[in-house]
């Protein structure tokens, strides 16, 4: 397999004319019936991730949920599928819990995160038995107080922070001491000595994320060893068992050939295997081992599809190449100097022989897709593609200059669907009040 197979969606085929078809669909008629940019999902690559998952970890440990992390990409129509092949979620907001609902998503199934839940947030998880993964000190007081007004118990786990530098980029990187999110060891102390104390509350465990895009198993293997020592304190000092360890998420994809992530299964088997081993040796029963995917998941599934528009040259500098879309469907260049792999779908045969750099069309210096790449002689109206956009594209895309977000449709057996609509200039202008003079 080459490095071209690992970045493009499982089904990427080239058809006679030299096309992009993916899930059985000519990538360019996809582009004339949706209109372009837009965002494309495999359902082939969903479901082979969603079971490396499923398969591997529950082939090597007996208790586990895969709790997607509804971040990376998340609509209604998406989690059915990954509900189908038996994942969870991980869901930070009210409108992601709303479509884990709409989904028909079990509360079992449900991890609630965030560090700093409303009221409101807090009283929904209560309510419907959702896990809770209480952030600080401070959410665990507004707990007790949710709690005792609803008369009824939280389900939580505390978000630690386990102190482990992943190599990655410092926006995405989430264990350090220095970081927003969880809680330190005193920190921990103190919210154990509480929830020992406190008959609203069931304690299920603890939960470690150590960041995003990681190539590296040697920081997961520091995060059990971590979540092991803590839960010898939480059984020896506080006499508090636990039930789940989350093991949150992060596990790298390729996005280009630069870029060399472990496979699922390695990273699993790591996961498992030392969870499961350090267990046995210090005495501890077995916790429900939870896992947070989300670019794993849906990463190498999406691509986005634009038209080439005007081809700019500045001659001695380079040619810009200007697509239909930009930093508001792909705000990654811009803010982790993301780089991605880049064909032209309707000339797949055809060799890379000229250098472009793709900007977008909003209205910022900044708006560069790919810098420098190299691409077949590219024409006005040609179906240019960036591959590996199914993670944080969509759910991260905005309306910057009132432009509408693009479509998102499902490939799969030879035919395509809307998975969500593209927004229309009257969904721009919906949320508008004004006075007349
Ligand atoms: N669990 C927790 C608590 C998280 O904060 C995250 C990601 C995940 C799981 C899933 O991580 P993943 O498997 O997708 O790496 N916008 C950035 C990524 C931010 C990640 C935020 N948290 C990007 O585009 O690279």
């Amino acid at each position: 397999m080459n490095n071209l197979d690992q970045i493009s969606p499982v089904s990427s085929e080239v058809n006679a004319d030299g096309h992009l078809v993916l899930g059985g669909v000519d990538v360019c008629a996809l582009a004339a019936e949706y209109g372009t940019p837009l965002y494309v999902m495999d359902l082939q690559t969903l479901r082979a991730r969603c079971q490396a998952y499923q398969e591997g970890l529950s082939a090597r440990y007996p208790d586990v949920l895969v709790a997607y992390a509804g971040k990376a990409h998340l609509s209604t129509g998406l989690l059915l599928v990954l509900a189908q092949e038996g994942l969870g979620i991980d869901v930070v907001s009210e409108g992601e819990l709303y479509t884990a609902f709409q989904a028909g998503m079990a509360p079992e199934k449900i991890v609630f995160h965030g560090n700093n839940k409303s009221i409101a947030e807090l009283v929904l998880a209560v309510k419907y038995d959702i896990r809770l993964v209480v952030d600080n000190l401070h959410e665990l007081e507004n707990l007790s107080g949710v709690c005792a007004k609803l008369g009824k118990n939280a389900r939580i786990l505390l978000r630690l922070k386990p102190g482990i530098e992943a190599h990655t980029h410092s926006y995405i990187r989430t264990g350090q001491v220095d970081s927003k999110f969880g809680m330190d060891l005193p920190d921990m102390c103190k919210a154990l000595e509480t929830i020992s104390q406190a008959p609203w509350c069931d304690f299920l465990g603890f939960h470690g994320h150590i960041g995003s895009q990681i190539f590296q198993l040697e920081p997961y293997q520091d995060l059990v060893a971590f979540m092991i020592d803590q839960m010898i304190l939480a059984r020896d000092v506080y006499g508090l068992l636990v039930k789940e360890v989350d093991l949150g998420g992060g596990l790298g994809v390729l996005y280009t050939e630069a870029d060399s992530p472990p496979a699922i299964s390695s990273y699993l088997r790591l996961l498992a295997t030392s969870l499961k081993t350090s267990c046995e040796a210090k005495n501890l029963p077995l916790p429900k081992l939870i896992v947070e995917p989300g670019r794993s998941i849906v990463g190498q599934a999406g691509v986005t599809v634009y038209t080439a528009g005007t081809i700019k040259p500045i001659p001695g500098i380079r040619d810009y190449l200007f697509v239909d879309g930009g930093m508001a469907d792909n705000m990654r260049p811009l803010l982790y100097q993301a780089e991605y792999t880049w064909v032209v779908a309707n000339r797949m045969l055809e060799q890379p022989v000229h250098t472009y750099t793709i900007a977008g069309k909003f209205c910022e210096s900044g708006d560069v897709l790919a810098k420098d790449i190299n691409l077949p002689e590219v024409s006005v109206g040609d179906y240019i593609v960036s591959y590996t956009t199914g993670a944080y594209n969509y759910s991260m895309a905005s309306n910057y200059n009132r432009f509408c977000r693009p479509a998102v449709v499902l490939v799969g057996d030879g035919q395509s669907r809307v998975l969500v609509k593209r927004e229309t200039v009257l969904d721009v202008l919906r949320f508008d009040e004004w006075e007349t003079a």
